[in-house]
């Protein structure tokens, strides 16, 4: 087995990858994010590749990355004010719309739906690729998170190996990623906006730009479940721990040799115990940014469960909130 490429992102091998693209290879890319595994969006086979190399059932949508702001024309044929005002003030950026799509959006990008989402990478590489892609004729790239269907969201080269291996050519590496969670989705499908997915961009400056708050599917605090078992195997169950008793709870769990490993925010390492112990930045940008590799970090401590010190029920941890109740939850409907 030769093993994924993993090469730095230079103009050349940027050139060379949206060669890749316009040939029906798949490549992946850094985005501001996380890292997106690409294919030609007008390419339904291409497109079909990545559900085959992340596992993921070939009904979910995908989101198509285009160059420039105004190439949204030639994927929606509507933008309505709100999602024009939210673009203008947020792409390039970690943004996504979901808006009626153009009678050419096949259905391996939209999952058969009658809307496709649309987002506009900040990240110089994710850029430049799609601005060379652009050159060679090519609309958008397809492109979800590079990671095994179910995993977390890859934040470096690094993790998009490890969990595709040999199923994508090429890997660009343009270092970790700066913002370390996924884009904010944002539906415009329905009579009023809709919060899909918490993300990149905060929700007190979507509301700020669409004069209120979008209505949104419900993310609240992530409650911790009762019992381990609940959770499904291989990877290491993980709960949620308020802070204040997790340091006990590490002890009592290492005392009846549990093998336990930590995410924690603002408690400090107990002197007794000596296992995997990730101490996270306290800001919620930095957490973020932090967070995947954490959790991968601890996945291969090969622990019992993972502990994670709850983060403050604040409208700033929003995004990071919804992440932690997917990891705790086992929530397999959006592992995407
Ligand atoms: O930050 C991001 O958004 C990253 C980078 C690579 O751009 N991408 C990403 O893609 O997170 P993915 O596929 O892992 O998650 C996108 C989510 C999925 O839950 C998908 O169902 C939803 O967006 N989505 C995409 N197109 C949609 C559509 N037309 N209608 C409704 N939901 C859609
Ligand atoms: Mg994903």
């Amino acid at each position: 087995m030769s093993g994924p490429r993993i090469v730095a992102a230079t103009p050349a091998a940027v050139a060379e990858a949206a060669r890749a693209l316009r040939a029906g290879d798949l490549v992946a890319f850094p985005t501001e994010t996380v890292y997106g595994l690409g294919a030609d969006a007008d390419d339904p086979r291409a497109v079909a590749r990545i559900f085959a190399a992340k596992r993921r059932p070939a009904d979910h949508p995908v989101i198509v990355h285009l160059a420039e702001p105004e190439d949204v024309g030639a994927w929606a044929r509507e933008v309505p004010p709100g999602a024009a005002a939210l673009a203008r003030a947020f792409w390039p950026g970690p943004l996504t719309l979901i808006l009626p799509r153009a009678a050419h959006v096949s259905d391996a990008v939209t999952g058969g739906q009658d809307a496709v989402g649309l987002r506009v990478p900040s990240h110089p590489v994710a850029r430049a690729l799609l601005r060379a892609f652009a050159a060679l004729g090519g609309r958008g790239v397809a492109a979800p998170s590079a990671n095994r269907f179910g995993h977390v969201s890859p934040t470096t080269a690094r993790h998009v190996a490890d969990d595709l291996g040999d199923a994508v050519g090429t890997i660009l590496d343009g270092g970790p990623c700066d913002v370390g969670i996924e884009s904010t989705i944002v539906a415009f499908t329905a009579a009023l906006p809709t919060l899909l997915r918490p993300g990149g961009v905060a929700l007190r400056d979507i509301a700020r730009v669409l004069g209120g708050e979008p209505s949104g599917r419900d993310v609240r605090a992530p409650r911790a479940p009762g019992s381990l078992a609940s959770h499904y195997a291989p990877r290491t169950p993980a709960l949620l721990v308020a802070p204040g008793v997790l340091g006990a709870e590490v002890l009592q769990l290492a005392e009846r040799d549990e093998r336990v490993a930590v995410l924690a925010r603002t408690v400090a390492q107990p002197a007794a115990f000596d296992g995997a112990w990730h101490a996270a930045p306290r800001a919620p940008e930095a957490y973020a940014r932090d967070l995947y590799a954490a959790l991968r970090a601890l996945d291969a401590a090969d622990a019992d469960a993972i502990l994670i010190e709850d983060v403050p029920d604040d409208p700033a941890w929003l995004a990071v909130r919804d992440r932690l109740a997917r990891a705790t939850h086992g929530v397999d409907d959006d592992r995407d």
